[in-house]
């Protein structure tokens, strides 16, 4: 493997479970290869890296904030890499107009960036004030204000619900319909730390809120069905796709996905004879999810919740 984490850390950001994704991925000159969440290009760097001299990367990213980065990062690979603006839920699209009919390699790492976190203007932090945004894409309309401010009381139970599993959804959700307009994280996070007074907790009583609030206004549940599914068709015979997710939501769908997709009949318990004519189009690498080891942790506290799952595109019977 060309690349050592090393090479990473020297660009100053530290990509989740670099080692691993380099490890399933096995990225070799001549392939091309799709990292549909490019980020600050850490991954990239390894995979064009192991590539190298010819290997391809498409790097997709809904936020232009982080394909300038990537751009200055990455600039000595020159036209190994093709940089988006998109979802990876267009990932077909993108790699059709390359002419690319199939890849050797697909990687999805969930969720916000380090930068994306650290910035308070784009509003995904309750530890710094800005205000309520958390848009990937900043030229998409909906940000989190409009859901905290106009969704019903009902609507924003189920969102804390459904997206953040959050057993206190009802208070929450209460307490906002009560005080609002709320308009920077600071206002929301403190409503919800006084809703919750007392008790020990783990975690700051914000966080699945925002955590829900966040998948809501960029639908990333729905992007990730939808990208999964075009990896079926995208994956070369014996390509790779590797998806880091960081919360059990994600990593549920990855998992059922996988479980699907490897499985031949998909009928039923009860139908005796098979009607779906369903076939295998994967072979699951990772029977369990690849966490981080305690050096990693230590590197990089926010790897804590990582979970790498890793399946391989067969051939059709
Ligand atoms: C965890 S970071 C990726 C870090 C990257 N692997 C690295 O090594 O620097 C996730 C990135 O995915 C982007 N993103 C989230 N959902 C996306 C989607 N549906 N399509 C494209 N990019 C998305 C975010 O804007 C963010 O920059």
């Amino acid at each position: 493997m060309g690349a050592s984490i090393d090479d990473a850390h020297v660009r100053g950001h530290t990509p989740v479970l670099y080692q691993r994704v380099l490890h399933a991925l096995r990225p070799s000159a001549g392939g091309r290869y799709i990292d549909g969440t490019i980020g600050a290009g850490g991954h990239t760097y390894g995979i064009l890296e192991a590539s190298s001299p010819d290997g391809q990367v498409l790097g997709l990213d809904l936020d232009p904030a982080a394909l300038d980065v990537v751009k200055d990062r990455l600039a000595q690979f020159g036209e190994r890499l093709h940089l988006r603006h998109g979802s990876y839920a267009e990932m077909a699209v993108f790699a059709g107009e390359l002419g690319w009919k199939t890849v050797d390699g697909v990687l999805l790492d969930l969720g916000l960036s380090s930068m994306q976190l650290a910035d308070a203007k784009r509003g995904f932090s309750f530890r710094l004030n800005g205000p309520l945004d958390m848009r990937f894409d900043p030229t998409q309309a909906t940000r989190a204000t409009d859901l905290v401010n106009d969704l019903s009381e009902r609507e924003l139970v189920d969102l804390f619900t459904k997206y953040g599993e959050e057993p206190r959804a009802r208070q929450m959700a209460s307490a906002i319909v009560e005080t609002r307009p709320l308009h920077t994280t600071h206002e929301l996070a403190e409503l919800i730390t006084r809703v919750v007074k007392g008790g020990r907790r783990k975690i700051h009583p914000a966080t699945r809120v925002f955590q829900a609030l966040r998948i809501a206004v960029n639908e990333e549940l729905k992007a990730l069905e939808i990208g999964l599914d075009q990896t079926l068709e995208l994956l070369a015979p014996g390509a790779r796709i590797a998806v880091i997710s960081f919360h059990s939501l994600e990593d549920r769908l990855v998992k059922n996905f996988f479980r699907r997709e490897s499985t031949d009949c998909i009928c039923p318990p009860e139908h005796i004879v098979c009607t779906c004519g369903h076939q295998a189009r994967l072979r699951v690498i990772t029977k369990r999810p690849q966490r981080p080891d305690e050096e990693e942790l230590e590197a990089n506290p926010r790897a804590r919740s990582a979970r790498l799952r890793v399946a391989e595109r067969i051939e059709l019977a």
